[in-house]
């Protein structure tokens, strides 16, 4: 990690990356539970541009900008920009990048945009979800809360189910993993749901070890974590979908089958997949998450502006 870096990919993190920015997370973390406030981002901009929708990390990143001292500009919804004339969102970048903000957070729903982004920008750019490519911050967050409930990550077992195919946070994720020891992943999913070719040839080269389940009910009492995911929807033909809703749903009476329920997270929002009768369990772990990230986003800013 250095100041001025671009977050474009998971792949970029080394375990002492990681290791670091959870250790500033924490301190981070404790400041703002003491209810202190800090300004070290004084006099700094943050520009925040989501040409797809976003609750948790547009906010998230909006607060951590906020709660370190510093200034955030939205781009805002797309009518009242100039992208209602159908402006394109490169000239959008380009143009806002000239007023100098000191970070540029942008979510798009094309793959690789977070790189085009980056060359086109002086500013440095963080990735915030490039289609069914990645979402390197969520990843982030996520071994950060593996790591707040284990004490660690090597040796986690975690299962990843849903739509390991579109889903963004899939990859990321199992590419943070990649950088710890005896990490197991079980993948669970239909199989036309199954990771991207191009994911699983990044693990192999990172000799990571994975399964592939149809069902989670034959490795749920080997799990630390089940980590569920949404169908994606939006990028999905609509008989896809259809064909495919409802394949899966984690419930309280499911989960009440087994003699060990594992840590149960998703990078939210659920739809269907995770019924709310399962957030009065103990393992159910996703609202804490989405609260991870705020201390991670914090930690992230506070890094990249060398501050
Ligand atoms: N919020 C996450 C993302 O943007 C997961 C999801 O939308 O299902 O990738
Ligand atoms: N987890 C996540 O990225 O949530 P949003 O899509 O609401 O930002």
């Amino acid at each position: 990690m250095h100041k001025g870096m671009d977050v474009i990919s998971a792949l970029q993190f080394s375990r002492s990356d990681i290791e670091f920015l959870i250790s500033v997370a924490e301190d981070l973390r404790r400041v703002v539970e003491r209810g202190g406030s800090l300004d070290i981002a004084k006099g700094r901009i943050m520009f925040t541009a989501f040409f797809e929708p976003s609750t948790r990390t547009r906010l998230s990143f909006q607060f951590a900008m906020t709660r370190l001292g510093g200034v955030v500009v939205d781009l805002g919804p797309e009518e009242v920009s100039s992208m209602a004339k159908g402006e394109s969102p490169e000239d959008t970048l380009r143009t806002v990048d000239g007023y100098g903000p000191d970070l540029i957070v942008v979510r798009h729903r094309e793959p690789g945009f977070a790189a085009k982004a980056a060359e086109i920008c002086r500013a440095p750019v963080i990735n915030a979800g490039d289609g069914y490519n990645e979402h390197p911050t969520q990843a982030l967050l996520d071994v950060y809360t593996i790591w707040r409930v284990f004490g660690r990550v090597d040796g986690v077992r975690v299962g990843l189910m849903g739509d390991l195919k579109y889903g963004r946070t899939i990859s990321s994720l199992s590419y943070a993993l990649s950088n710890f020891r005896d990490v197991e992943i079980h993948f669970i999913s239909p199989r036309e749901l199954q990771p991207r070719e191009e994911v699983l040839r990044k693990l192999d080269e990172r000799r990571v070890r994975y399964e592939f389940h149809e069902k989670p009910d034959e490795v749920l009492e080997r799990l630390d974590v089940l980590y569920v995911t949404r169908l994606q929807k939006e990028r999905m033909k609509p008989e896809e979908y259809e064909r495919l809703k409802g394949s899966y749903v984690i419930t309280y009476e499911y989960l009440k089958k087994f003699r060990r329920i594992p840590v149960i997270m998703h990078p939210l929002p659920r739809v269907w997949e995770l019924t709310p009768d399962v957030d009065v369990l103990p393992q159910a772990m996703y609202f804490e998450q989405a609260r991870n990230g705020l201390y991670m986003r914090m930690a992230l800013i506070k890094t990249i502006l060398g501050l």
